[in-house]
């Protein structure tokens, strides 16, 4: 499918799911019931009235002219024995309902138990994946803007190297511009202007960005304000540019300042990205002039107005005319389409991507739009590379508008993360005094901290990528609801319940309780087995799709899963081999749920 895959090789623990074996197993039947049907999709989906039904055979009855209860009569005479399927009975139209057998039911959670990895399949094995996320600007704060990008961005590097594909991560700084020639050039003649972190006092509330954000103020003041200095930074650019080597030094030491501040930021955050993944605008710097002159010779860019651009063959601006991608502006310069166009090139020459994410949001759907159509037309991209922008809506204010201070600022994303903290404190403390949980004050700050992280994220996470949200702290530190409190906190029940079977000597038995088949297992007990099952192939879906939600969803399933099992189901008030296979369902669930927040990058507390 994809060029430099290696034949894919599944893990040598992957348990497949049991929906895929019944998929499976109903295709075989549907195959040697119609031979001429061969590979029809069963349609395996959940059911209410028994563990999977089979819709496959309505559309089956129009292709093959016969009535679909009988098509259904036909196909479940033809599942095999020895398969999963325990029984089957068909209902309404033709609905085959499914039930699988206790054996088969149980040899899964004793497949998965025995795997590190949950016995999920590396669907993505053999693919190269370049993520751009993140992406902040130089000497600007980071703000609820860059949180999307940065948090989904994580995400997805976090399940595709689950899956197995090799992920290169790229940190695509803003560190390239004219805005650096007046920085610069204000610092040179202020050197008594503090900005380095190493310049404020420990005690100091401004953090090193904020310093550089007001020097970024002050130094427009003076550039808007004094003709003389404005002259003087536009030759700093030129300098700059030209590569003068103390104009370096200093613009070095910005963006070494900046990134001192991101990761900062990286580090409260969770993420994943380091020095190593950086890699600012201006690296791209050595290759426009190429990259200009190979497009003009290929014909696909033009001059227009004294500018060189790609006027696109599909796409029209507002005023009708063609919309373009800029290469080469009228004074020489190059700019962000430039770069974003030497930087496309070079992941598929350098990094042989066989896929590449680009995590901005949704205002910058045109430039990737154009960017891709230049690259296609260029034969940079083809078939075998995936290159896809991963768009994404904008955070709101309680007003529905975007995020604004009350001053009418963008929102610091330490600002907002400070809010989601607090929040979840209160809602810790008072958790805690109704349960009567024992917790110091610096095991309640760190659970705190967990819970905003936690809870900023998976607000982030649940949603439809696409889709606008608005920020409550509130309601996204809830304890009930889909919250990451919620899910965080089911965690902390399963450890609960598996520290105390602990205290009275009653471990969890690895592999399978004997005497499983004594007492058939209970709906609730099925109902969990089948929802622990899903885990990879949801993983898939959202290696196909990058529509992070499918997990958070998933997750908070399996914890309603839970939460229905341990009502109807006593664990250590139960005996013998019946408490003996809950106490591994629990265990069970509990990896899966921590293994899945961990996928979403959120931590996974013992107690709260
Ligand atoms: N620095 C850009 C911004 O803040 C995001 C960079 C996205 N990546 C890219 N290859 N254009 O809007």
């Amino acid at each position: 499918m994809m060029t430099g895959v290696s034949e894919i090789s599944p893990a040598p623990d992957a348990v497949p799911s049991l929906s895929q074996q019944l998929t499976d197993a109903v295709g075989a039947a549907i195959t040697a019931a119609y031979p001429e049907q061969a590979g029809a999709d069963p349609l395996i989906r959940p059911s209410d009235h028994a563990d999977l039904q089979a819709n496959a055979a309505l559309a089956l009855a129009k292709k093959v002219g016969a009535n679909p209860r009988e098509v259904g009569t036909t196909v479940s005479e033809q599942i095999t024995a020895g398969s999963a399927v325990g029984n089957v009975e068909i209902s309404g139209p033709g609905f085959l309902n499914l039930t699988i057998s206790d054996d088969a039911l149980w040899s899964q959670v004793e497949a998965r138990r025995g795997s590190a990895r949950l016995g999920v399949p590396a669907t993505q094995a053999g693919v190269r994946t370049v993520i751009d996320y993140s992406g902040p600007n130089i000497a600007k704060e980071m703000h609820v803007g860059h949180i999307r990008s940065t948090v989904i961005g994580d995400a997805l590097t976090r399940v595709l190297s689950f899956l197995g594909s090799d992920v290169i991560k790229q940190n695509h700084l803003g560190d390239w511009g004219t805005q650096f020639g007046m920085l610069i050039q204000y610092i040179t003649e202020h050197p008594e202007h503090p900005w380095r972190h190493s310049d404020l006092a420990d005690d100091s509330e401004a953090t090193t960005v904020s310093a550089l954000d007001t020097l970024y103020k002050t130094a427009r003041k003076a550039f808007d304000a004094d003709e003389a200095f404005a002259d003087r930074a536009r030759a700093r650019v030129v300098a700059l540019q030209a590569g003068d080597e103390e104009t370096l030094m200093v613009w070095k030491e910005i963006v070494d300042e900046s990134e001192f501040y991101f990761d900062e930021v990286y580090a409260r955050l969770g993420i994943l990205l380091r020095a190593e993944d950086s890699r600012g605008e201006s690296s791209y710097n050595t290759m426009l002039d190429g990259v200009a002159a190979e497009l003009e010779q290929a014909g696909i860019a033009e001059t227009s107005d004294g500018a060189l651009v790609v006027l696109s063959e599909d796409v029209k601006g507002p005023d009708d005319q063609p919309a373009a991608l800029m290469v080469r502006k009228r004074d020489g310069g190059y700019g962000y389409d430039t770069t974003d166009l030497a930087t496309l090139k070079y992941r598929i020459d350098e990094l042989e991507a066989d896929r590449i994410l680009y995590l901005v949001d949704a205002r910058q759907t045109l430039h990737f739009r154009l960017l891709f159509e230049a690259g296609r037309r260029a034969e940079w991209l083809s078939e075998d590379v995936d290159a896809r922008h991963i768009s994404f809506g904008s955070i709101l204010g309680p007003d529905g508008k975007p995020f604004k201070t009350r001053a009418g600022d963008t929102v610091r994303l330490m600002d907002l993360l400070d809010m989601a903290v607090a929040a979840a404190e209160t809602v810790v403390r008072e958790g805690a005094e109704a349960k009567g949980t024992e917790l110091d004050e610096a095991a309640l700050t760190e659970i705190a901290e967990q819970a905003g992280i936690g809870a900023v994220k998976y607000a982030d996470l649940s949603g439809s990528r696409t889709k606008d949200y608005v920020f409550d702290p509130e309601r996204m530190t809830a304890f009930n609801g889909n919250t990451g409190v919620y899910l965080q906190y089911a965690h902390t029940r399963m450890v609960s319940i598996l520290r105390r079977a602990a205290e009275r000597g009653l471990t969890v038995p690895d592999g399978v309780p004997s005497a499983l088949s004594d007492v058939a297992l209970e709906p609730a007990e099925r109902a969990l087995v089948l929802a622990i099952d899903g885990l990879g192939d949801v993983l898939a879906a959202v290696a196909e799709d990058l529509e992070p939600h499918r997990l958070t969803t998933y997750l908070y399933d399996l914890s309603r899963a839970f939460t229905d099992f341990y009502e109807a189901c006593p664990v250590l008030a139960s005996e013998g081999s019946v408490r003996e296979r809950r106490l591994a369902l629990v265990d069970l669930t509990r990896r899966t749920l921590a293994q899945g927040l961990d996928l979403l990058g959120i931590a996974a507390p013992e107690r709260m």
